[in-house]
């Protein structure tokens, strides 16, 4: 069996209003579109997608919150409605989802062997996160590609953001190689927003575009200087910066996702592509690939000697 390999990690962002903008048949409440920007992002994302092929896709959520230990979800079918807490206006989302139970296992085996706490979730009846939910949806509205669902056990808000950082971590080790003996093309999804100072008031209409903006202009410059470096690939730079930008920009990276993400893709140093930005009230949300595939390729044809030389 050939091993298995991380295709690709996608920052994905998930407050429910992109969803809602859509107006996907499994969601209930009707939206008069908004939030192009983010959505027109997230549609260059899927056809990115698309041509990686992935056997699974794995996502990290904060809003699945489990305080003792990392969860994954272990039932091959789960159905059911989500709602979502704080907008349950915009989001009541009917869901069909498969579960790649195998690797879901492995991962929360290798975990437990790097001395994390981990445990498989196996209630039929369980609810899915709309974080989780929203995430998948917008990156692969078809739900035609098995998933490994992981939970935020936010050891970063509990413990020093050094130690919970540092589990996350191990988080991502662990997920890279049960991936890689699992022989699959894996794609990773960070269900991120960055900076997270938000209005506290909706507006009549919530797709009303006129009301959208950035919070407050520290979270703005916050967000543009960490994706100027990620675009950049200076992601040293970003893990350096990243405590203080989780500090002065409130950001929503504090739960782990995006730590996990880059530590099982051995934080690569790659340009990631910007496939958009925009506000959801006032929040901070980027849609943002690191491509390893590509990569590759590239350093692979740097290595090459070119035509004209050996002409
Ligand atoms: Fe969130």
């Amino acid at each position: 069996m050939q091993p298995g390999v991380i295709v690709s990690g996608f920052l994905a962002p998930h407050p429910p209003h992109m969803l809602y903008a859509e107006n996907p048949p499994q969601n209930e409440p009707r939206a008069q579109g908004g939030w192009e920007q983010l959505r027109w992002a997230y549609e260059r994302a899927r056809a990115s997608l698309e041509e990686q092929r992935p056997d699974v896709l794995l996502v990290h959520s904060p809003h699945w919150i489990t305080s003792v230990g990392h969860h994954f979800i272990g039932v091959e079918r789960l159905q059911g409605r989500s709602v979502d807490p704080i907008f349950p206006n915009l989001f009541r989302f009917d869901y069909d989802m498969q579960v790649d139970v195998e690797l879901a296992e492995a991962c929360c085996e290798q975990g437990r062997k790097l001395g994390l706490h981990t445990k498989m979730m196996r209630n039929p009846r369980f609810r899915v996160d709309y974080g989780t939910i929203v995430t998948l949806h917008m990156i692969r509205p078809q739900w035609d590609i098995p998933v490994v669902s992981i939970s935020a056990n936010n050891t970063p808000y509990y413990l020093s953001m050094k130690e919970g950082l540092g589990e996350m971590d191990l988080l991502g080790k662990a997920t890279a190689e049960a991936i890689h003996k699992s022989g699959k093309r894996a794609v990773l999804l960070a269900s991120n927003t960055l900076s997270h100072w938000h209005f506290h008031e909706e507006p009549p209409v919530p797709e009303d575009m006129t009301r959208e903006h950035p919070q407050n202009l520290l979270g703005y410059q916050w967000d543009m200087r960490m994706i100027d470096l990620m675009r950049r690939g200076d992601m040293r730079e970003v893990f350096r910066l990243l405590p203080q930008f989780i500090e002065e920009a409130f950001a929503e990276v504090k739960s782990g996702a995006f730590t996990w993400m880059h530590a099982a893709m051995d934080y690569p140093q790659i340009p990631a592509d910007l496939h958009g930005y925009g506000t959801v009230i006032g929040t901070g949300n980027a849609v943002m690939e690191w491509n390893l595939l590509k990569a590759n390729l590239y350093e692979h044809a740097q290595r090459q000697p070119s035509r004209v030389a050996n002409s």
